[in-house]
């Protein structure tokens, strides 16, 4: 098989950078491990930032998105019983979608064949050749036959465990990680959410995350110790939290029902770099991972697809060489700002292990700032719908 681009991976990134390259005219075939069920099966995130929605525009595959998606034009922090609610609309002139990003993969994945993109599900043993010459090629094994696949350049959208990263020598690379002493236990409910706009909350038992994913469905997380086990978290415990941890005016507004889904998280910020090496390109959950707070994972992936995008069309309709040189320092200078505001967002809404009552007064004080400074909102409403692309 040959194609110019091979695409490693058929999660949201994998996906929308193989649809933009095609609407380019630019030939590229994706290759994915798992069914399509099993990719669906992944519970995300529900945010999404300006350029992820232009995107799925761009394509003329905003047609869900548009009708289920929830435009949200502020969000809240509460810190015990204070709820200080930033007008990022007001703030910035801009809003977020509240859609699941599960969606976002299922649009992109029932538009594949129509739009003639070719998705290989079932790819095993997927391995990388050749990523330093300008023919590189992928080897897998499909339906039981060894499988090969030429291509100019090779993009890894295979997730933080794919093998993509993997294939770049190590004397090219730096790793940055920073891993969270606590993970999210998440809990879905078809129950009406307790607010409107997402709250995310502070208080000495812990964080909580009030979210949602339509009118009649709710996203809840709680932060546990790493040690939790889901079995000791039945629906009533997680509701009994929820209430007291979202503070008292949320709590009032809690429908309790159900869990149709509950996992527990773990937390981590990791950047890896370059995010090229040669004829491979890395892009989302491959290159880094944001701790949930602020939603940025699958918004980072988009941005890093529209420069990946940008870089490929230039090399093969401009014959601009530079273009794909240009890529990784483009991609990283967004992941790097993202991961700041996902780690101070993060710092600021957890009560962390090692924290003693200097750390608690800085995050009061920081909290007292914010509700009491536009200039502070701002910074941070900037950040939480998007910065440019
Ligand atoms: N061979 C083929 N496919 C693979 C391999 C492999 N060896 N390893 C992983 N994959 C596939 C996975 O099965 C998965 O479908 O790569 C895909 C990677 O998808 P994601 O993990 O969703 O990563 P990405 O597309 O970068 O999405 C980034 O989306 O919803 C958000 O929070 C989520 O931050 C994440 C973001
Ligand atoms: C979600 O709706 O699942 C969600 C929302 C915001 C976050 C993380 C998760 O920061």
């Amino acid at each position: 098989m040959k194609t110019q681009v091979a695409i490693i991976g058929a999660g949201p990134a994998g996906l929308l950078l193989g649809h933009l390259l095609k609407a380019e005219g630019i030939d590229c075939v994706v290759l994915e491990r798992q069914t399509p069920d099993y990719v669906l099966g992944r519970i995300r995130a529900g945010v999404l930032e300006q350029i992820t929605v232009s995107l799925m525009e761009r394509l003329g595959l905003n047609a869900r998105l548009k009708a289920e998606g929830l435009v949200e034009e502020g969000f809240n922090l509460a810190d015990g019983e204070r709820l200080i609610r930033i007008d990022v609309a007001n703030l910035t002139g801009k809003t977020v979608v509240v859609y699941g990003q599960t969606e976002i993969t299922k649009d992109l994945m029932d538009a594949a064949p129509s739009r003639g993109l070719e998705v290989i599900y079932g790819a095993a043993d997927v391995a990388l050749h050749g990523i330093e010459s300008d023919a590189p090629h992928v080897t897998f094994l499909h339906d039981g036959n060894e499988r090969r696949l030429d291509a100019r350049f090779i993009v890894g959208c295979d997730g933080f465990h794919g093998p993509s990263r993997k294939a770049i020598p190590l004397g090219a690379v730096r790793e940055y990680e920073r891993v969270y002493p606590f993970g999210w236990l998440g809990i879905l409910a078809d129950v009406p959410p307790c607010n409107h706009e997402l709250i995310y909350a502070n208080h000495e038992r812990g964080f909580a995350l009030a979210s949602m994913r339509s009118h009649t469905r709710s996203r809840y997380y709680v932060d546990v110790p790493l040690t939790e086990k889901l079995e000791d978290w039945p629906d009533e415990r997680i509701w009994d939290e929820l209430a007291i941890r979202l503070g008292p005016e949320a709590a009032a507004n809690i429908t309790r029902g159900p869990s149709i889904e509950k996992s527990i998280a773990p937390l981590r910020s990791y950047v890896f770099e370059p995010m090229r090496h040669g004829s491979l390109l890395l892009c989302g959950d491959a290159a880094h991972i944001v701790p949930p707070t602020g939603a940025k994972g699958l918004n980072l992936a988009a941005s890093d697809v529209h420069y990946a995008t940008e870089a490929l069309v230039g090399y093969f309709r401009h014959s601009d060489n530079d273009a794909v040189g240009a890529y990784s320092a483009k991609a990283l200078a967004r992941v790097w700002k993202s991961e700041r505001f996902s780690w101070s967002l993060t710092k600021l809404m957890h009560r962390f292990p090692d924290d003693g009552p200097f750390e608690r007064a800085m995050q009061v004080a920081e909290l007292d700032y914010i509700s009491t400074s536009k200039a502070a909102q701002t910074s941070i409403a900037e950040n939480y719908v998007g910065l440019p692309v």
